[in-house]
């Protein structure tokens, strides 16, 4: 059976597209510094290498999904069990908070029973995603899963068993959702796009982002086409380059309109809804923030003068589309205190592509002004103008 379903907490479009509407979390970031305390700024990178990184750093990459993130419901199990989940283009598995873990942050969210699901079947498998000082730890069993009303059964998923990081306490969502190649699953497991597109549950093997700005509602994800109504004109494809991570070449990197040298031997880029901000290779941030005319601030990230008028916009040709950022897009007005503080929501990443090209992660900083597709069937990329 092809795409038809019926869409219970979502909203079914014509045709067998499911749309998940996603929440967006006040940023975390924001809410603790209003109380005095700062998470630290670090690399989101090191999600991507953990095991080759964690012996000599205490980084930690689960911070910046405290910046912001966006989440939705699922469910797992029969009857089913509802969690908010991070939809993250950036990883491969699915996992959620269960009984089997005690620890401040699996406490703070809801718990699945697996006791309480007629359809679970349990494994011995165990598994560790070393993500810095957010560690964890769990135990993968199978269960049924519904993604907005697209039943998946046999799912593998990870239930925690430990999460000891302080990130995982004040994150909003109670697990992640990834959405990566399966050749990066942890475990070998068969991430839920895979298993969506095996038992045939999608029109078209694709999902799509649709990242509201400012707070405002409408964000959503949608699994098995496009939603037209989220995105302006036409879709500009560009190939995966590493069937891994939802990784893509650039062409170039551009300064108001004018090519600067840093792609000149090509770039490659991670797009990643699970990374807030728009992340620039290590030895070019130094000339980037310099660009903006931004400061390094007193707990890490870049400020510039709320006032400042005359701040450049940044664009990345792909495929020899220019796709632009304007001041507007990677600048965050933050109230803090009482006090504007306009934060560039922009970091830095020290890890190389594979082909030791620099390496960009578009994460929520890019995506929040570009619709974005995901195309399994063809291996590409589209991105379009947000409405
Ligand atoms: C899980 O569900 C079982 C069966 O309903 C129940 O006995 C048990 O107390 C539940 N565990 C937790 C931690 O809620
Ligand atoms: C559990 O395992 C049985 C036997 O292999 C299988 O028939 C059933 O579909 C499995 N259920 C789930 C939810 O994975
Ligand atoms: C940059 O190019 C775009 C078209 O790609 C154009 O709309 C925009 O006005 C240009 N900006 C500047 C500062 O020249």
């Amino acid at each position: 059976m092809k795409g038809l379903f019926v869409a219970l907490a979502c909203v079914a479009l014509s045709e067998g597209l499911m749309r998940i509407p996603l929440q967006k979390t006040k940023s975390i970031r924001e809410k603790m510094a209003e109380n005095g305390a700062y998470l630290p700024f670090s690399d989101p990178a090191l999600k991507y290498k953990p095991n080759k990184f964690l012996a000599s750093t205490a980084i930690d990459p689960m911070s910046n999904y405290g910046d912001s993130s966006y989440y939705g419901s699922i469910t797992i199990g029969t009857p089913p069990q509802t969690f908010q989940v991070l939809f993250d283009t950036g990883s491969a598995n699915l996992w959620v908070d269960s009984v089997h873990c005690n620890t401040p942050a699996c406490n703070a969210h809801t718990k699945f029973n697996h006791s309480r699901s007629s359809t679970y079947n349990s494994t011995v498998k165990t598994f560790y995603l070393p993500y810095g000082s957010g560690s964890l730890h769990g135990i993968f069993g199978y269960d049924t899963v519904n993604v907005g009303g697209i039943v998946v059964t046999e799912q593998m998923v990870g239930l925690s068993t430990n999460e000891p990081g302080r990130n995982f306490l004040v994150a909003q969502f109670d697990g992640i959702l990834g959405l990566s190649y399966p050749s990066i699953a942890a475990g070998g497991a068969t991430p839920v796009m895979d298993n969506m597109i095996q038992q045939g549950l999608l029109k078209q093997n694709m999902f799509a982002f649709y990242l509201s700005r400012n707070n405002q509602q409408g964000s959503e994800v949608a699994f098995g086409g496009m939603d037209n109504t989220k995105y302006q004109g036409q879709i500009h494809w560009t190939p995966v380059t590493s069937q891994t991570y939802w990784q893509i070449s650039i062409n170039g990197f551009l300064v108001n309109n004018k090519t600067t040298n840093w792609c000149i031997q090509g770039c490659q880029a991670i797009v990643d809804t699970g990374t807030s901000f728009l992340t620039c290779p290590q030895q070019y941030i130094g000339f980037l923030m310099q660009t903006i005319g931004a400061e390094a601030g007193q707990y890490g990230g870049y400020y510039v003068d709320c006032n400042a008028n005359d701040l450049p916009t940044l664009s990345f040709n792909i495929d020899g589309v220019n796709f632009l950022l304007p001041p507007s897009a990677y600048i965050m007005n933050q109230n803090l205190g009482g006090y504007q503080y306009c934060m560039v929501a922009i970091s830095s990443t020290y890890l190389p592509s594979q082909n030791g090209q620099p390496l960009w992660i578009l994460g929520d900083t890019f995506l929040r002004e570009y619709y974005s597709v995901y195309d399994r069937t063809n291996n590409q990329v589209g991105f379009a103008k947000s409405i």
